[in-house]
């Protein structure tokens, strides 16, 4: 019996070291530094995910060449298709997700803050300070849990970070704040990448 459980522990803990690994290499790829357009990259996950949105209204406010941000591309698409699939998946036939862009200044600086909202099942209050944690998956059959987890470690190495609240349309809000690129810092910081 004391052998058993001791093999038990060690896997456990071969277990769960295998787990950080695998998290860690996920969600913590390297950060590049092209200066994107937000609003375009937005509206590009939005074609991209058209046949997942054949009953769903899109309403955007993404005015492009306005809201700049330096990130790797590739990564702030996975962010933006996480997100919107979960909109997509809290709705039970036709919805409505709304898509807005904005500047938002707090403490002192600038954000380019992206605001996803649907009118589908919402996040219980209880279940907030949670749905970033990994594995955390409620009311999905094939939920992994790991979509939101990922969304904010990418988030939060751009410098930025990701919350979560309610939307006026009656279900979730996923509320993106990007550090804002200025207008001639962006051409200059384009300039020198040359
Ligand atoms: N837009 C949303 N509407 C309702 N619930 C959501 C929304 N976004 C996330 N959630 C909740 O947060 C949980 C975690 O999301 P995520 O990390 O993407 O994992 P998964 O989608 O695999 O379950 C979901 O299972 C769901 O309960
Ligand atoms: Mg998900």
């Amino acid at each position: 019996m004391q052998v058993s459980l001791g093999a038990i522990r060690r896997n456990a803990v071969r277990a769960g070291n295998i787990t950080d690994t695998l998290l860690n290499r996920a969600a913590d790829p390297p950060v590049g530094k092209e200066i994107c357009d937000f609003a375009r990259l937005t509206l590009d996950c939005l074609h991209f995910l058209r046949p997942r949105m054949k009953k769903i209204t899109p309403k955007k406010q993404l005015e492009p060449e306005k809201y700049w941000i330096q990130c790797d591309e590739s990564q702030i698409q996975q962010v933006l298709i996480n997100l919107l699939l979960n909109a997509v998946e809290s709705m039970k036939r036709n919805g409505v997700i709304r898509v807005a862009l904005a500047v938002h200044e707090q403490d002192g600086a600038a954000w380019n803050r992206l605001r996803i909202e649907d009118n589908g099942s919402g996040i219980r209050d209880a279940d907030k300070p949670f749905v970033f944690d990994p594995f955390f998956t409620r009311d999905k059959k094939e939920g992994k849990g790991l979509g939101l987890f990922v969304a904010e470690r990418i988030i939060t190495k751009h410098g930025g970070r990701i919350t979560v609240a309610d939307a006026d349309l009656g279900g979730a809000a996923m509320i993106v704040d990007l550090p804002r690129v200025g207008g001639a810092d962006a051409n200059s910081s384009i300039d020198s990448g040359r």
